[in-house]
Parts: structure tokens; C-alpha cells; sequence
């Protein structure tokens, strides 16, 4: 913790503060901490104490709370904000509001003499998405070098907050007897699914805007393939972590509209607040190529989507077939050996592999070995949010991506979103699917073989 510290959360009546920043906050009520709540709504003090004490279930940071209403766009209304915040104690940020209002916020905590360059413990935290695009996201991050110090701002992607995700690189780097194997000679094929049984719930006013590629693709999802196929950093300091990613996403090809595909489900256009007739995709899938001596000419797969058949986020690894394996004069099929990371749900990392059926015959079938993540745990896992506030108080950067990281990924992505802005509506799929049949074409087209779910593959 750095002390006595401020935490001015704009947007802190919006959804996510109540939903993941504020609940996130308990246990971290240390009698230090004094939360200040700054938007543009009209509540008073007594009803923003309420909904502290709610949320946080904490008493005490109830206690202290304090609202302060601005304009985000107004300079002049910051004033009161800096009345609030004592000299002496550490000040972050946190802009939970709509990504169009961050550079509007950041002039106003200049304009009041409030960034951080000047020698103050003043930190700034972003929620995703940054920028729009590449070139959005480039200059909001030269905004924000002007302002402050890079070690001063965290760009939040809470999947790097997640245990399990974390977990991607002790996994690699504190067990050697993968690295022979990790490469192109002994890959076939990478998935990464990110799939929700939710659709987007209240949310529309932001995804209807957004759409799958933006919320998911070009921070979540592809932080995830960086972490799996980056090369070993120099060391596990955030500066070289980051340095990695950036150089393995350098080396991924910007996705073209013949590589994805594009769905929308069911339903989505009756969904409250959206277009009656939206293009917008809940659903992406697409086919990645990396460039470099560990990973060219394997294919990697990314899916993500909303109204699918069930909650799955998971990385699957697909080593090459055995080449032979004849028994009693018949060639065997063989079981295809994977490794699958599991983040949620079940979290653990299973192998599987085939292994002979016990009984007379020489019969294969897949079987698995597997770590269940929970029992390595001493306490309940905690909440993603939870692992990004208590590393923004400690000072540290492990769980955030560096601007560059951002940038790039926004370079990835842009061909695909600006192609499928032209285009015409996307394909259907049915909620409680796992998406569109064009989808199961370009893994098999792609010599994926077909989509893995854990769970439903035999021995995962
Ligand atoms: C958020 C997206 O970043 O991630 C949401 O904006 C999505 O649309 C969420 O539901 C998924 O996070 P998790 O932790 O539930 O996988």
C-alpha cells in the first residue's frame, strides 16, 4: 500500500464501479484508503455513503466516502476535486467512464493542476477499451506521456489479473520439459476460446458500439496468445514481460475479413437499446499467423462470443499426431495429444493423451492428467478486480499491458473491423450455440481439425 491513499473513481455511480471496482475494494479497507466518488450525476453524499457500504460492504470506507459532481468536459468544475484531495496523500484515478470522456478527463486534471509529473504520488488508471483504434490509442498515449509518467499509469485488462492467466507463464517458464516442444516442429495448432453463455445484459448502449472484436479480440484475447507464444523474457520484471509481448505481437499478421468470421445471435436486434437493424457482431472467429522462427506455419484459432452454449475461456495446445501406430495388422487413429489451460470455469490445466484401455486388447483411448487450479489455492480464488486494485495500491505493473502492447494490438485488428463496416449483416447463430457453422469451416479449412471444448473432448 502507498499509505494514506485518495482513490477518485470517475464514473462511480456507473455499472462497473458498483459491479467490479467497489466490491473489490473489501479487505482492502486498511483505514488508509478514502474513496471519492466524482461524476456528473447530482447524489449527495449520504446516498454515495449507501452505496459504498453496498457494494464494498465496508463500513468504514462508507464512513469516509465522498462525491464530488463534475463535468468531465468543463475544466472549471475540477476545482472542487482538488479541494478534496489533501497534499499529503497519494492520489490515483480511476477512469471508469466512457472511453470518448478520458481525454476530456485528463485536460481537466491538468487544467487543475492535477496530473503527475510533479513529483506527487498521483497514479491514473484506464479501463479498456483505449482508443477506438490505432490511431485513437496512439494518441491518447501520448496524452497520457505527457501527463505522467509511464510507471504512473495502468491500462487495465483484467484477464492479466486473472490467477489462472498468470498462471500461463509460470506454467511455460518453471517447467522445461515443455519449451522442446513449444515451437512449430511439435505444434500443430493453438485455440483460444473466449466464450460467454451471457448476452450483453443492460449493456447495450456500449456494445451495440463495440461489438465483439473490440471488447474482446484486441485486449483479452489477444494479451492471452502473447502470454502463450511469446519467447522467455530476460526476466519476470513487468518492463521485460511487456517487452515480449510487444515483439510476439509485432509478429502477427493483421487479420484480413477472409480469415474470420463474423455472427450476430438470435435475438440481438430485439434486445433493448439496440439498432433494429445493427450489423454489430456478438460473435468473432478468425485465423492468426505468427511470423517468427517458434511459430510460423502454425495455425492458431481465436474464437469469442456472446448467447453461446456455455462459459468457457480456455487455451488449447495440439501437439502432432503419432505418426504410426499399427496394431494386429490395423492402423489406430491416433488421439491427438493436447494440453488445455483452463481459466474459467474449472480452472486447471489438463494433458491428454492416449493411453491403452486396460483389458486384453491393445485398445487406445484418450484419457487426461489434470491440475485442478482451486486446490492449489489456500483461499478462494479472488476476483480479477480484486488482483487489479490491490496491485495498482502496491505500485506494481505485472497485471497491466504496456501502451505499446495496445497500440499493436490495435493494428491487428483494425483491417478486420474496418472490412467488416462495409460489409452486409452477419451470419445468425442460435444462443446456446457454439456460434456460426462458418466458424467450424475455417478451423477445418485451416487444418485445425475442428473446435476443442473442454469437457466435451474425451480425457478433458
Ligand atoms: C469484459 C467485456 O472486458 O470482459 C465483457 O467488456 C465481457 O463484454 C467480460 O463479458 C468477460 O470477462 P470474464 O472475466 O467474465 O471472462
Amino acid at each position: 500500500m502507498p499509505g494514506r491513499t485518495d482513490l477518485v473513481i470517475f464514473g462511480a455511480s456507473g455499472d462497473l464501479a458498483r459491479r467490479k471496482i467497489l466490491p473489490a475494494l473489501r479487505g482492502l479497507d486498511d483505514g488508509e484508503l478514502r474513496v471519492i466518488g466524482a461524476g456528473r450525476s447530482d447524489i449527495q453524499e449520504e446516498a454515495f455513503r449507501k452505496v459504498v457500504a453496498e457494494t464494498s460492504g465496508s463500513e468504514a470506507l462508507a464512513a469516509t466516502a465522498d462525491w464530488v459532481q463534475l463535468d468531465y468536459a468543463v475544466p472549471e468544475t475540477y476545482g472542487r476535486l482538488k479541494e478534496e484531495l489533501a497534499d499529503d496523500r497519494s492520489v490515483i484515478f480511476y477512469l471508469a467512464t466512457p472511453p470518448q470522456t478520458f481525454s476530456s478527463i485528463l485536460q481537466g486534471l491538468t487544467a487543475s493542476g492535477l496530473s503527475g509529473k510533479d513529483g506527487r504520488d498521483h497514479r491514473v488508471v484506464m479501463e479498456k477499451p483505449l482508443g477506438q483504434d490505432a490511431d485513437s490509442a496512439r494518441r491518447l498515449n501520448a496524452q497520457l506521456a505527457e501527463l505522467f509518467n509511464e510507471d504512473q499509469v495502468y491500462r487495465i485488462d483484467h484477464y492479466l489479473a486473472k490467477d489462472t492467466v498468470q498462471n500461463v507463464l509460470a506454467f511455460r517458464f518453471s517447467n522445461s520439459i515443455f519449451e522442446p516442444v513449444w515451437n512449430r516442429s511439435a505444434v500443430q495448432s493453438i485455440q483460444i476460446t473466449a466464450a460467454e453463455e451471457i448476452g450483453i445484459e443492460q449493456r447495450a448502449g456500449y456494445y451495440d458500439r463495440i461489438g465483439a472484436v473490440r471488447d474482446m479480440v484486441q485486449n483479452h484475447v489477444l494479451q492471452v496468445l502473447a502470454l502463450v507464444s511469446m519467447e522467455p523474457p530476460a526476466t519476470f520484471d513487468p518492463v521485460d514481460i511487456r517487452r515480449a509481448k510487444h515483439e510476439l505481437l509485432r509478429s502477427v499478421d493483421p487479420i484480413r475479413a477472409e480469415q474470420a468470421v463474423r455472427g450476430q445471435y438470435e435475438g440481438y436486434l430485439q434486445e433493448h437499446g439496440v439498432d433494429d437493424d445493427s450489423r454489430r457482431e456478438t460473435y468473432a472467429a478468425a485465423r492468426l499467423s505468427i511470423h517468427n522462427w517458434r511459430w510460423d506455419g502454425v495455425p492458431i484459432f481465436i474464437r469469442t462470443g456472446k448467447a453461446l452454449r456455455r462459459q468457457l475461456t480456455e487455451v488449447v495446445i495440439r501437439w502432432r499426431d503419432a505418426p504410426h501406430l499399427k496394431v494386429g495388422g490395423h492402423l489406430q487413429r491416433p488421439i491427438p495429444t493436447l494440453l488445455v489451460m483452463r481459466f474459467q470455469p474449472n480452472e486447471g490445466i489438463t494433458l491428454r493423451i492416449g493411453a491403452k484401455r486396460p483389458g486384453p486388447r491393445f485398445e487406445m483411448v484418450p484419457a487426461g492428467m489434470t491440475l485442478e487450479y482451486k486446490r492449489l489455492a489456500r483461499a478462494p480464488l479472488p476476483d480479477a478486480y480484486e488482483n487489479v486494485l490491490s496491485e495498482i495500491m502496491a505500485g506494481g505493473h505485472t497485471a497491466f499491458p504496456g501502451g505499446k502492447e495496445i497500440e499493436r494490438s490495435w493494428e491487428i485488428v483494425d483491417p478486420l473491423i474496418q472490412s467488416w463496416e462495409s460489409e452486409g449483416h452477419p451470419e445468425t447463430y442460435s444462443k446456446g450455440s457454439w456460434g456460426p457453422q462458418a466458424a467450424e469451416d475455417l478451423v477445418t479449412s485451416g487444418g485445425g481439425g475442428r473446435w476443442i471444448s473442454s469437457g466435451d473432448e474425451p480425457g478433458t
